[in-house]
């Protein structure tokens, strides 16, 4: 693929005190493009990721968006760039329905200002808002549960939702943490049937523990092991990297 670079990083480096979570990595995720990173609990993944959504910023090195540093920008400067994510643990809020928490995600992206809640509550209705989050419930097949408090779903539509969240303010980039743990095969298998729908029309970032839920539609695999990237290219190639089978496959085996 020889797509632009949308997220470089060069040399970044996370430390918590003593010890080096992220250590140096370079890496690149070309526009459009899929890339899946798999590794070990502990790998320094989830420490990545929050180095290039901006909730932790680098000790040493640099991030940056289509070319342009953003090392020191704030997480939520990064949204408004065009750079959204997920979490491990799904952050969605239980005690609104699920209309309610895609038309608050699209709304807080498109004014990109903090809201009130009665502000959010008066606007969530007015039909561009309308027209955008039906869209979205659709594309996520979650349209028949609107009307759910969200706290009363299974995981699955859960997550479901959350991707959603993160797709409807159109981002540039979005970076998933294990969009799938905690799930059955069968909800796994809607989710990555709502990934593929985005996949090359969007940038995505996936971070997962096993290869096996990944093989089939990303463009390419990267591995973690001890803060570093040890292997980035296409999944076959990455599988059979002698450094990969040594250190990945010994772990997980
Ligand atoms: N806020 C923190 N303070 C101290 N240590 C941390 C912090 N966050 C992560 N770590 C440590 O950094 C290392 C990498 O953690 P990270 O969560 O990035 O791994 P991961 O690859 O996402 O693992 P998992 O597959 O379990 O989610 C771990 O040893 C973890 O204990
Ligand atoms: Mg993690």
């Amino acid at each position: 693929m020889n797509n632009h670079a949308v997220i470089t990083t060069k040399g970044v480096t996370k430390r918590f005190g003593d010890f080096t979570a992220v250590n140096q990595v370079d890496f690149e995720l070309k526009e459009k493009e899929t890339l899946g990173i798999i590794g070990p609990n502990g790998a320094g993944k989830t420490t990545f990721i929050n180095l290039i959504s901006g909730f932790y910023l680098p000790d040493e090195g640099q991030v940056l968006f289509n070319g342009v540093d953003i090392t020191r920008l704030s997480s939520a400067q990064r949204v408004a760039l065009g750079i959204s994510r997920t979490f491990q643990l799904v952050h969605v809020f239980d005690n609104l329905n699920v209309y309610e928490n895609l038309g608050l995600s699209y709304y807080r992206k498109r004014e990109n200002k903090p809201f009130t809640f009665r502000m959010f509550t008066s606007r969530l209705w007015q039909s561009d808002i309308r027209r955008k989050v039906e869209e979205y419930l659709k594309m996520m097949d979650i349209a028949h549960l609107k009307d759910e408090i969200v706290g009363n779903l299974p995981l699955g539509s859960k997550k479901r939702l959350e991707i959603a969240m993160a797709f409807v303010s159109e981002p540039q980039v979005i970076v998933l943490d294990e969009p799938f743990s905690g799930l059955g095969d069968q909800e796994i298998d809607e989710v990555v049937g709502v990934l593929k729908k985005f996949s090359h029309d969007k940038t995505l970032l996936l971070i997962e523990h096993k290869v096996s839920k990944l093989e089939d539609f990303v463009d390419r695999l990267a591995v973690m092991h001890e803060g570093e990237i040890i292997c980035c290219g296409p999944c076959e190639s990455t599988l059979n990297d002698p450094e990969v089978r040594r250190c990945y496959w010994k772990l997980n085996t």
